[in-house]
């Protein structure tokens, strides 16, 4: 599959992050493209037994051959930027495009001190919603006007449709997760843009028609940080007798959590055209299942739960993930394919 755009299904933390390394260290793309809203989403996973937390730098920095970019879509923060570029050695093969709107302090103060944005929607305070609303007004800086970032700069949808017109592959990887959509999510306890396939594709300069396979990621439960509704939501204590609990990755804070939830799953699946899933954490829901790496070493309750997915949705499960690192995985594609 030469493009692949890989998005969340719930509401952000499914596991993205992992999923995109995993994808990307098996099919070798020529181009990983960080799509999405911008230092809000924290995509983390555990690689070698280190932990990785990324904001800016696409997730598919692992494989080492692969071009990295931040598509003109995403917001950047010079400082988030740099350090993680430090962090993951990537500079040399990093490029931010020409039109990325910068995050500045003052957007992160206001993010902070806006009683609506702090409290009432919750943000994570990281100056996007800020930075995107004088996007909107067009007063924003861009990337190519930073003299910092000039070794950076790069025409992103020149390169990934390039690319493709070459038939190299490409990951788009999305941020957030359907139900934080400004357009389809839970409004106003939302993000400050669409972060469905369409918007990923948009947010890196390519046409619909040119993406192979939309791969969604679902987390076995559903978490949400922030306010807004949440379907089933489980008391805390709850939470913690499952197992379920997790703190988000920019803000620490603790993640409200509920079960797996099927219609939302269904309507994630219908606004972002997804053509496979990606079940993630099957492990914590089944804790028998704890990092295998073949489809043997699932127990029946588990597959009932992955068919249940399938089911539901009408949309193969090709990826179940088992525990935090990369190689925690089944690849059922994989397998299916040989
Ligand atoms: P903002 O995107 O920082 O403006 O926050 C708006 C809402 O989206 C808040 O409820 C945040 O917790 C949530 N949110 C934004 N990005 C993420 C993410 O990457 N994961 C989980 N929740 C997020
Ligand atoms: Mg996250």
């Amino acid at each position: 599959m030469p493009c692949t755009v890989i998005v969340g299904g719930f509401f952000g933390d499914e596991g993205k992050g992992k999923i995109v390394a995993y994808v990307s260290t098996r099919d070798r793309p020529a181009i990983v493209a960080r799509a999405g809203v911008g230092t809000n989403a924290g995509h983390s996973f555990m690689l070698e037994g280190v932990p990785v937390k990324l904001r800016q730098v696409p997730s598919g920095f692992p494989y080492k051959d692969a071009r990295l970019l931040i598509g003109p879509g995403v917001l950047v923060d010079p400082t988030v930027f740099f350090s993680e570029v430090e962090k993951t050695k990537v500079k040399g093969r990093i490029g931010v495009d020409r039109q990325c709107a910068i995050i500045e302090r003052k957007h992160i103060d206001r993010d902070k001190s806006d009683a609506h944005l702090s409290s009432e929607v919750g943000t994570t305070g990281s100056g996007t919603g800020p930075c995107n609303s004088d996007r909107a007004l067009r007063v924003t800086k861009l990337a190519r006007y930073l003299p910092e970032l000039k070794d950076y700069l790069a025409d992103v949808s020149k390169e990934v449709n390039g690319a493709l017109d070459r038939k190299q592959r490409v990951i788009v990887e999305g941020t957030q997760g359907t139900f934080l959509s400004l357009f389809h999510g839970t409004y106003p306890y939302c993000t400050s843009k669409d972060v469905c396939a369409s918007a990923a594709c948009s947010d890196v300069g390519i046409g619909p028609k040119r993406v192979d396979s939309v791969l969604i990621v679902f987390k076995s439960f559903v978490t949400r940080v922030g306010t807004g509704e949440l379907p089933g939501e489980l008391g805390e204590e709850e939470t913690k007798r499952r197992g379920w609990t997790e703190y988000g990755t920019v803000t620490g804070r603790l993640r409200r959590a509920a079960p797996f939830n099927f219609d939302l799953a269904r309507r994630a699946v219908m606004l972002n055209g997804a053509t496979e899933i990606a079940v993630t954490k099957l492990d914590v829901v089944f804790p028998e299942c704890k990092d295998v790496k073949s489809n043997k070493g699932i127990s029946k309750e588990a597959f009932d739960f992955i068919k249940k997915v399938e089911d539901n949705t009408k949309v193969p499960v090709t990826l179940v993930g088992t525990g935090a690192d990369i190689s925690s995985i089944v690849d059922l594609k994989e397998k299916k394919s040989r």
